[in-house]
């Protein structure tokens, strides 16, 4: 028979040295709390008993822990005791009697399936503990896993290690599988003497050894550990979520000419044969579809690009943007809320916002749909196959018909039937020869000028 499963997620904490208004573990990587990334990975582990150990902002983590299909079940950890206490904040969902208790951190938003699943299997093949641990470099602040003949005898933190102890290199992860029969037994156990007057998980390790049982480390990758406690960190957190998607999406078949230099969100789906060329930001909310290409220094967010469809250089897709296939928005143009049709084109210096835009139209340089009137907004409607000249004014509410042509520096206030021409612009006059008599007077003008700064 399967084993049951009951992940807790702790994310009580103060925050403190992320120096925020807010808990940490709302704070986003790729766009989304930090919370429901780790949140996604459980789900992804075909876990879906989860409690969540909240204490600050407890109702906002609570929201953004519950992303998906996964049931999450707050529990509220009035003093921030440590990690230990915390665990035991969710005793009444441990009692309920699992095979396997799974810890995993909140602030640890990189953590994939895979360790979860090793971690689990460790407890199958009969041990009582197992810790994730990896490898670091620079393993300062990180509790120390001190390994013997293959067990884990003892983790120690930072504060609490000898000089000799912080030689070590080898991490807790702060992913602990316990098992489940055993855990409220065993955290009962733990105490608080210690460098920091904190009730310790990891002093779990020492406990069940003393009882005769036995704990064993299993090494995963640094980066799905690596924790967040500060900016800095938090910061490199999303420069390895970054790395990591990209490299995913390319295997996948997007083209990125230089990766390093594209930002992704959780949710940014590009599909096969996407090209995305250097310096382009996805906000959340963006599909692209195969063959599409995303022009350098383009920023698009809450997006659909259709297939074949081009975007800038330095376009902006805003929230609602949808381009058929194969249409074109070009440099300097903004898209909102708007419908560019198939083939459509909208090349040059932009802004459509509230707007339908039908399919085979030409979008001249320059034309602005002005949406608001300070209060409201107000939609543009344009048909097919219409050309609407450069560095027009189209005063929403509008339509603009199939086949209509607008005449270029027209400001639109009335609709324009299909295949009508309309003009919104003063007339043209001509006055022959008077060329030579204007630049008389200018001149004669520039003249009186000097003069008078002369006698200054
Ligand atoms: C912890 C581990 C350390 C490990 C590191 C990995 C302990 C004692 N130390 O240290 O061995 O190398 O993580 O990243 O477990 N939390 C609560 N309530 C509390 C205290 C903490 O919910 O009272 C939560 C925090 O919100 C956080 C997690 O527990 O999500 C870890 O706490 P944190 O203070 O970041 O522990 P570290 O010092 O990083
Ligand atoms: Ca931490």
């Amino acid at each position: 028979m399967e084993r049951t499963c009951l992940a807790i997620i702790l994310a009580a904490g103060e925050s403190t040295r992320m120096k925020s208004a807010m808990s940490k573990v709302l704070h986003p990587v790729a766009g989304r709390p930090m919370i429901s990334h780790v949140v996604e990975a459980l789900a992804s582990a075909s876990i879906s008993d989860v409690a969540l150990v909240v204490g600050r902002d407890a109702e906002a983590v609570s929201a953004a822990a519950s992303t998906g299909s996964v049931t999450v079940t707050s529990f509220l950890q009035k003093e921030r005791l440590g990690t230990g206490h915390a665990v035991l904040a969710a005793r009444e969902a441990i009692a309920r009697g699992y095979d396997d208790v799974l810890v995993v951190f909140g602030d640890t938003p990189l953590i994939t399936a895979a360790p979860l699943k090793e971690a689990r299997d460790g407890l199958a093949a009969g041990n009582d503990v197992v810790v994730i641990g990896f490898q670091t470099p620079d393993p300062t602040g990180y509790g120390r896993l001190i390994v013997e003949d293959g067990t884990l005898v003892a983790i120690r933190e930072h504060k609490d290690a000898t000089e000799e102890e912080r030689r070590i290199t080898y991490c807790n992860g702060g992913l602990m599988a316990i098992d489940g029969r055993r855990a409220l037994d065993l955290l009962d156990r733990i105490g608080n003497a210690n460098a920091k007057g904190e009730y310790y998980l990891t002093d779990l390790v020492e406990i069940v050894r003393s009882l005769g049982g036995r704990a064993i480390a299993v090494e995963a990758p640094e980066e799905e550990l690596t924790g967040c406690n500060t900016r800095a960190e938090l910061a490199y957190i999303e420069r390895l979520w970054q790395q990591r998607r990209r490299h995913e999406m390319m295997l996948a078949g997007v083209s990125m000419i230089a990766p390093e230099t594209v930002f992704l969100s959780w949710d940014t789906e590009l599909a096969q044969d996407v090209l995305v060329e250097p310096h382009v930001v996805f906000g959340p909310g963006v599909r692209v579809e195969s063959g599409a290409i995303i022009h350098a220094f383009s920023h698009v967010e809450g997006a659909h690009v259709g297939a074949g469809a081009t975007v800038g250089p330095f376009a902006r897709l805003r929230p609602g943007a949808d381009l058929g296939p194969k249409s074109k928005v070009g440099n300097f143009c903004e898209v909102k809320k708007a419908e560019i049709g198939a083939g459509a084109k909208v090349n040059h210096l932009t802004y459509i916002g509230d707007a339908f835009v039908g399919a085979g139209s030409n979008i001249g340089a320059g034309t602005i749909t002005c949406n608001y009137d300070g209060v409201n907004k107000h939609l543009t409607r344009i048909g097919a196959n219409a050309f609407v000249g450069s560095n027009s004014s189209l005063v929403a509410p509008v339509t603009i018909g199939d086949g209509a042509l607008v005449a270029s520096g027209s400001v639109i206030t009335d609709d324009v039937p299909a295949d009508a021409v309309a003009f919104g612009r003063a007339r043209q006059e001509i006055k022959p020869g008077r060329a030579p008599v204007l630049r008389e007077r200018y001149e004669a003008e520039k003249t009186a000028k000097k003069k008078v700064k002369a006698a200054d």
